[in-house]
């Protein structure tokens, strides 16, 4: 798809169809919108008073152009106004969604407010991600042309095209890492995620995998224990961009979670919905596609990749829950439930990052199903320590149009997770178990860190306005902005 920038204004763009959004506050409508209704002939308003657009209930509506050189208006739900790139970023996408299989193929976009860079760049990664189809992956005989037909130019009014051409390769980016966590398990295992990764030798990365017998080498008995069931063996992932090297003591780790399946193990869970566990590599996939993005269009930063991959499963072979395994750091973990195994594999990750001289740290994981009750399927719940560094986080995901909010780390929950048999558990009593998951993996690092849970917001449990049922990519765009912001030293953390 095209990203084009225009400076026409909205009355006089040419385009299959004109996306504007409409605000609850344009009662009476707003100057701009009043005076491109006029230019309509009124359509609009028209539409508004016959209730094929009702602010508070739709999404959006397709009306005739009236006499605009439009063919169409998509009226879209511009939620709130001053949002920004949420804003942007969700308008980009109900557009494009909407047109998903229609015949429009030039879509003209105008955001009504003055955004800057961020908002056109989060409008231009919503509105490619609003053209995604789980269904290209594998392909299914069923779908015809029309089906597959999308928009294949968006014209951003008043945009710089320099926003635009960077946001097309963040945007492919976030594609990436929607097809690494739609892929299926028996297509993506922990050994074909080295493989994709192994790509990123030609974007200047160095890619390095640990296989079995270095793992255990270095002691990392968390990882393994976890992996052990599998029929295929674990892998740790890690990519570090060009840059890495010149780091010296500012290195950002991007660690990310990736249980290529996720049965529970032994603790195994119900079967209701248990295929939705491929995603459980979410993290391990926005982490890689990140590094990919940012080899691309900041090769410079000091960024290194970490994917520990693993599948969960039971057998024969499998961790039994009471096992006791001393995690690469010398500490002892009971694991009380083989279904807590994000964090088993994020402890050895973690350490091991800060042994190859990360200095700060993000792992994002699809790690508690109580964060999907709390938070739904918009906001990812972080903890941070120091709490600046989570600062900056939270800063770069609300300059991409992510929505991230703080946990508190309260380590005195800490000897709630004593073991009799060893120095911790990885799982107690239901009271507290989000902030207990951070507080876990909180003993496995030393540097500042940022724990990022997106077992809300990873994948989409049915098809939505923005976004196919399926993975959406989450924190991709927040981790190339940080990596960003971190080059340029303007993190502050
Ligand atoms: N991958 C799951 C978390 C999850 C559940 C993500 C549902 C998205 C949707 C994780 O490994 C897990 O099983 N967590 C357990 C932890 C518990 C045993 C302490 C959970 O949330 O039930
Ligand atoms: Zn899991
Ligand atoms: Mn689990």
């Amino acid at each position: 798809m095209r990203l084009r920038a225009e400076a026409t204004d909205p009355a006089s763009v040419e385009a299959n169809v004109l996306a504007v959004p409409i605000y609850r506050e344009d009662e009476p409508f707003g100057d701009d919108l009043a005076n491109l209704d006029a230019a309509a002939g009124g359509v609009i308003r028209q539409a508004i008073e016959w209730g094929r657009f009702n602010i508070l209930e739709d999404y959006f509506a397709l009306i005739e152009g009236g006499s605009l050189p439009v063919e169409h208006i998509l009226l879209v739900n511009g939620v709130r106004r001053g949002r920004g790139p949420w804003r942007a970023r969700r308008m980009g996408g109900v557009a494009t969604r909407a047109l998903q299989g229609k015949g429009a193929s030039r879509l003209a976009l105008w955001l009504r407010d003055d955004e800057d860079a961020d908002g056109f760049a989060a409008a231009a990664v919503g509105a490619v991600g609003g053209t995604y189809r789980p269904a290209d992956i594998y392909g299914r005989t069923r779908d015809t042309a029309a089906m597959k037909r999308n928009v294949e130019e968006v014209v951003f009014l008043g945009a710089d095209q320099v926003v635009l051409d960077r946001a097309a390769l963040i945007a492919d980016g976030v594609e990436w890492s929607r097809d690494l966590s739609n892929r299926a398990a028996n297509d993506l295992y922990p050994e074909k995620m080295a493989e994709e990764a192994q790509a990123l030798e030609a974007d200047g990365c160095t890619v390095e995998v640990l296989h079995v017998p270095e793992m255990r080498q270095l002691g990392m008995n968390a990882l393994l224990g976890v992996g052990q069931g599998g029929e295929h063996p674990p892998v740790l992932v890690a990519v570090k961009l060009p840059g890495w090297e010149k780091g010296g003591d500012r290195r950002l780790a991007i660690v990310g979670k990736g249980v290529c399946f996720d049965s529970g193990g032994i603790s195994l869970k119900p079967a209701d919905k248990m295929e939705e566990m491929k995603h459980d590599k979410s993290g391990a996939a926005a982490v890689i596609a990140a590094a990919r993005t940012l080899a691309r269009i900041a090769p410079d930063a000091a960024v290194m990749a970490v994917a520990p991959m693993v599948e969960n499963m039971p057998g024969g072979r499998a961790q039994r829950p009471g096992d006791v395994v001393q995690a690469m750091n010398g500490k002892t973990i009971e694991v009380t439930n083989t279904d807590a195994e994000g964090r088993l594999i994020l402890a050895d990750a973690l350490h091991w990052a800060e042994t190859q001289g990360a200095t700060h740290l993000v792992d994002v994981a699809t790690l508690t199903g109580v964060a999907a009750m709390a938070f739904g399927e918009l906001i990812s719940a972080y903890f941070a320590k120091p709490r600046d560094w989570g600062d900056d986080v939270k800063a770069a995901a609300e300059a991409t149009g992510e929505w991230f909010w703080e946990m508190p780390l309260a380590t005195e929950y800490r000897t709630l997770l004593d073991s009799p048999y060893a120095d911790i558990v990885n799982s107690a009593a239901r009271e507290g178990s989000l902030i207990k998951s951070a507080v876990f993996i909180h003993e496995f690092t030393t540097k500042p860190w940022v724990h990022l849970d997106i077992a809300g917001t990873a994948w989409m449990t049915a098809d939505k306005a923005t976004a196919a049922k399926g993975a959406v990519g989450v924190a991709t765009t927040t981790l190339v902005r940080l990596g960003l912001d971190f080059a340029a030293g303007e993190a502050s953390a």
